[in-house]
């Protein structure tokens, strides 16, 4: 059941592009995601050897390439050696580690209009330089869709934020009490990011927040309905088709 008196605002964000049918952050996963009409795109942000941003979720690219390496050691002409599919299925073999500008051409191309969360994935290494990358490039144009940065670092929220006054920007945290709280009270976030498992646990909280909160990663039946129920901003997920027709049934 939903909230009697409210409809559901829950937005739904496509997980590394529509990561449960397509190889994570390839384009063929982002194309998969708008075509089952997910509202909001994330992915994740690296900076190559020779300052080039780049989409892939690990620091290393050996899991989801057929090449070995850090991503911060390799050039983008490097890494577009190896292929960015097979290692999910053989017909994505063509796949390509792209390069952040390529997925922002591709949203554009298929008139993308919802909400793209750039996780800038500095909580590993600090990347010097990749905040006023990202907002050069952001900035660069009038994209149609929004943009919205998340990261687990506070550090470079605040950075971006200095950056791009307007941007919105949102701390991503585990399910920790005073993490949460803090990130609600800091004036450079705008919304956070909280493991599920806060927002399950700790509904009235959850209400309370001065903060919209999108959960991640909601990826069953049953969660997907407890995070429509509470109503919060937003879902990621690895399954955006399926949350599609979870909400309009509740809605219906
Ligand atoms: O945006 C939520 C989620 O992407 C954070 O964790 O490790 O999947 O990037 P991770
Ligand atoms: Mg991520």
């Amino acid at each position: 059941h939903r909230p009697a008196d409210q409809d559901i605002q829950t937005l739904i964000f496509a997980h590394r592009g529509s990561k449960c049918n397509r190889p994570e952050n390839t384009l063929a996963a982002f194309r998969e995601a708008i075509r089952v009409k997910a509202e909001g795109v994330e992915l994740d942000v690296h900076l190559t050897a020779d300052d080039e941003l780049v989409v892939i979720h690990d620091e290393k690219i050996d899991r989801t390439t057929n090449g070995k390496g850090l991503v911060r050691k390799l050039t983008l002409a490097q890494l577009k050696r190896f292929e960015a599919g097979s290692w999910f299925s053989p017909e994505y073999s063509d796949e390509r580690v792209p390069s952040l500008r390529e997925v922002l051409d591709l949203l554009n191309e298929l008139d993308f209009k919802g909400v793209l969360n750039i996780e800038v994935k500095t909580d590993h290494y600090d990347y010097p330089g990749i905040e006023e990358k990202l907002s050069q490039l952001m900035t660069a144009e009038p994209w149609d869709f929004t943009h919205l940065y998340s990261c687990f670092n506070p550090d470079t929220l605040a950075r971006l934020k200095a950056l791009e006054p307007e941007v919105e920007t949102s701390y991503l945290t585990y399910n920790r009490l005073k993490n949460i709280r803090r990130g609600a009270s800091s004036d450079f976030i705008a919304s956070i990011h909280p493991r599920k498992s806060f927002a399950f646990k700790h509904p009235e909280e959850a209400g309370i927040l001065n903060k919209p909160i999108r959960l991640w990663t909601i990826n069953s039946e049953m969660q997907m309905r407890a995070a429509f129920h509470l109503n919060v901003a937003g879902i990621i997920t690895d399954y955006p088709e399926k949350a599609r027709r979870i909400r309009e049934e509740i809605e219906r």
